[in-house]
């Protein structure tokens, strides 16, 4: 019996994305895997049930969508209590969030499913086109300068009038990992003043490629900052102090900060206190991408726009969901680029290898199974 591939429609509040496309049900079907998707998911990501219909899709409500489903699609992890129906031993492939949601995964061990966090995806190049956190980065760089330039109450780029000057905005990004860089590409081109920094001394290249104004530590010796696979880590007390100095000194002439820093598996770095923000001109605009993961910024709240010394905060929380359309499509290939590359044709189904397999497995045989969660 050819493979049975569920996508269901996504139940976390806020969630407009969608786990497949008609693209990838079309690429899944030419696999040999039949593809149920639940009717309505796709709505909120401008796909009708009539577009999975004609890419091959059988459409139906939930239960018939996960009776007999081997593989189980979704941009977060399903209820588990919610997936009766689906063969014993399924796989569930999406955005788990191990961390923050431990007892979903527990859960999924006990029913006996095999989670399969894709955030967890390695960083190695031929994972690159699997890798979720990098597309829907990307997006939410991009965003998170439109969500700043809307909340300003100032212009851009510096325009000459017959009434006089306008000047441009200072925009300064802080994390340059692919969130950031996709910030700094897009405040230029809406012709602020860019800079930026990171503890990657790699990321400096990348500012000035980009053109934008690199702001770095210098004094402190021995500060590479890269971990493991291309992640940053936490930093001595001593650069943080230095990075503290030098941030307080440019933060003071900044209009737009947009901060992105994440280190895996820990709370995000503080890059900026309340003292700070109280030295930034009233009307300036702080988008926290962090805010989610604990937040760069002191104060911040996820999902919520908040002013504080006249600076408004913004706490970003699932902005990928604010383009559901480009964000599903880029996600959707992640998963199918994912599971083709280890299709196995005699035995018509995905078989995954150690290096990815053991790296994204969260659970199998009812037990967790992750080194990063067993600690
Ligand atoms: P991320 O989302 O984990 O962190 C964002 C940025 O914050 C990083 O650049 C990090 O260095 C920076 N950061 C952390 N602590 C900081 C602090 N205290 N102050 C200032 N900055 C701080 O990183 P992201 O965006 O996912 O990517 C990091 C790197 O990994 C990039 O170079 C990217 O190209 C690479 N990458 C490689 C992939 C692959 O080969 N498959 C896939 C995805 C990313």
């Amino acid at each position: 019996m050819a493979l049975k591939i569920a996508v269901l429609k996504e139940t976390a509040p806020g969630e407009t994305r969608v786990s497949a496309t008609p693209e990838t049900v079309k690429k899944f079907a030419a696999l040999g895997a039949t593809v149920a998707v639940e009717s309505g998911a796709g709505l909120t990501a401008s796909i009708s049930d009539a577009d999975y219909a004609a890419a091959g899709a059988a459409i139906g409500d939930r239960a018939a969508t996960l009776a007999g489903a081997d593989i189980i699609l979704g941009i977060q992890g399903a209820d588990p209590t919610g997936l009766a129906g689906a063969n014993p031993g399924a796989w569930i492939v999406a955005g788990l969030a191990p961390f923050a949601e431990r007892a979903r995964v527990d859960a999924y061990a006990a029913a006996g499913y095999e989670a399969l966090a894709m955030e967890f995806m390695p960083r190695i190049t031929r994972a690159q086109s699997m890798d979720i956190l990098s597309s829907q980065s990307n997006l939410a760089g991009y965003k998170a300068v439109l969500l700043a330039a809307a909340e300003y109450g100032r212009a851009f780029p510096m325009m000459m009038t017959a009434a006089g000057t306008v000047s441009a905005a200072k925009a300064f990004v802080m994390g340059v990992g692919v969130a950031g860089l996709q910030a700094i590409a897009t405040a230029r081109r809406l012709g602020a003043q860019v800079s930026a920094t990171d503890v990657r001394s790699a990321t400096k290249e990348q500012i000035q490629s980009l053109g934008a104004k690199p702001i770095f530590v210098e004094s402190v010796k021995g500060i590479e900052g890269e971990g493991s696979g291309g992640y940053a880590t936490e930093m001595s007390d001593e650069y943080q102090k230095a990075q503290a100095e030098l941030v307080s000194a440019h933060i003071a002439k900044q209009d737009i900060v947009i901060t992105t820093a994440l280190i895996p598996g820990r709370p995000a770095p503080r890059l900026i206190s309340d003292a700070q923000i109280a030295t930034m001109r009233a009307g300036s605009v702080i988008v926290d991408l962090a805010a989610e993961s604990g937040g760069n910024v002191e104060g911040v709240v996820a999902g919520e726009t908040i002013v504080k010394h006249g600076v408004k905060i913004i706490g970003a929380k699932n902005i990928a969901a604010t383009m559901a359309a480009d964000s599903s499509a880029l996600f959707a290939r992640n998963l199918f680029n994912f599971l083709s590359a280890f299709w196995d044709k005699e035995a018509g189904k995905p078989v995954l290898d150690a290096e990815i397999g053991d790296a994204i497995r969260l659970t199998q045989g009812g037990k967790v199974v992750n080194p990063r969660l067993l600690g």
